[in-house]
């Protein structure tokens, strides 16, 4: 274990093996279940090949789907995959029987498959999905702000909501919202340029991974992120803030890390969490 002096006295900090944390997307989780998913249906296949003309079995689509279904949430679970994707890889081969049923027109699949792509972008990698926090943690926020001028970056700005009240609220502070997913990034910038510009100074959004970003050129980084982006952003937010700046998360805490301080955010019964450096 490292430790770190961060105000409230000794706290330790993660050990180097539990910093690294691969982003890989061929370890996601999404990209392992589609690879369980495609060797489970190769397998059935297979066997389907080999038994159905010695047994003379007659296998309807529901019952393979179900078998599809049953042997990919199996390999799911000797794989510890979290119990959620064990789920969705026992319904997922059922779901797609269902709906290839119903025959919907061809454009609506890739209408949804661009749409979530927009939307979504590299999820399946970060891990960390689109979900926008409301004004009561932006109010909150805006009480943690340093009574000078700083510098604030939303990483993981969504729809801008948070920047944009920020930059209302205290238009001398320069607020950053950095967003990796076109389609909310486009949804911000137009807000700042178009909808929501009078209301304070314009706050900047920049379209790119916030791992791109050095956080040394901000007093105050804030983060709704994952339960599984906290132990890299610790790395990250070590290595690079000055002292004195102020690392808050919204909903999710850092792994062995005692916050300096932490607010209950009212309408939700929901933790905003800080340390300083
Ligand atoms: C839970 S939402 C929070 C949105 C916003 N901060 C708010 O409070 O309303 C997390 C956002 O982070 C974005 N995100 C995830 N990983 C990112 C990365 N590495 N760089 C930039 N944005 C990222 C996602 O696309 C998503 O829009």
């Amino acid at each position: 274990m490292s430790h770190l002096n961060i105000g409230l006295g000794v706290i330790e900090a993660p050990t180097n093996g539990q910093e690294k944390h691969s982003r890989s997307a061929w370890r996601a989780p999404a990209t392992v279940a589609l690879l369980i998913q495609v060797i489970c249906a190769i397998l059935l296949l297979l066997t389907a090949k080999l038994l159905v003309p010695i047994m003379h079995w007659q296998i309807s689509l529901i019952q393979l789907a179900l078998a599809q279904g049953v042997l990919a949430a199996t390999f799911s679970w000797l794989r510890k995959l979290d119990v959620w994707w064990i789920l969705i890889q026992l319904l997922f081969p059922l779901a797609l029987v269902l709906v290839i049923a119903l025959q919907l027109p061809s454009w609506i699949f890739l209408f949804a498959f661009v749409f979530t792509l927009l939307l979504y972008w590299s999820t399946f990698r970060t891990q960390v999905p689109f979900y926008p926090s409301g004004p009561d943690v932006w109010h909150a926020v805006a009480d943690c702000l340093p009574a000078h001028p700083a510098r604030v970056v939303d990483i993981g700005s969504g729809l801008g909501g948070l920047s944009l009240s920020l930059a209302a609220t205290r238009p001398d502070c320069h607020i950053v919202g950095v967003e990796l997913a076109p389609m909310p990034w486009l949804v911000s910038w137009l807000r700042a340029r178009f909808v929501d510009a009078a209301s304070g100074r314009r706050p900047e959004f920049l379209l790119m991974d916030y791992e791109q970003l050095n956080f040394a050129d901000f007093d105050l980084v804030f983060a709704y992120l994952s339960p599984t982006a906290m132990t890299p952003l610790w790395s990250k937010a070590k290595a690079e803030m000055r002292p004195g700046a102020v690392l808050l998360s919204y909903e999710f805490i850092i792994p062995d890390m005692v916050p300096d301080m932490q607010k209950m955010i009212n309408s939700r019964q929901v933790m905003l969490y800080g340390w300083r450096f």
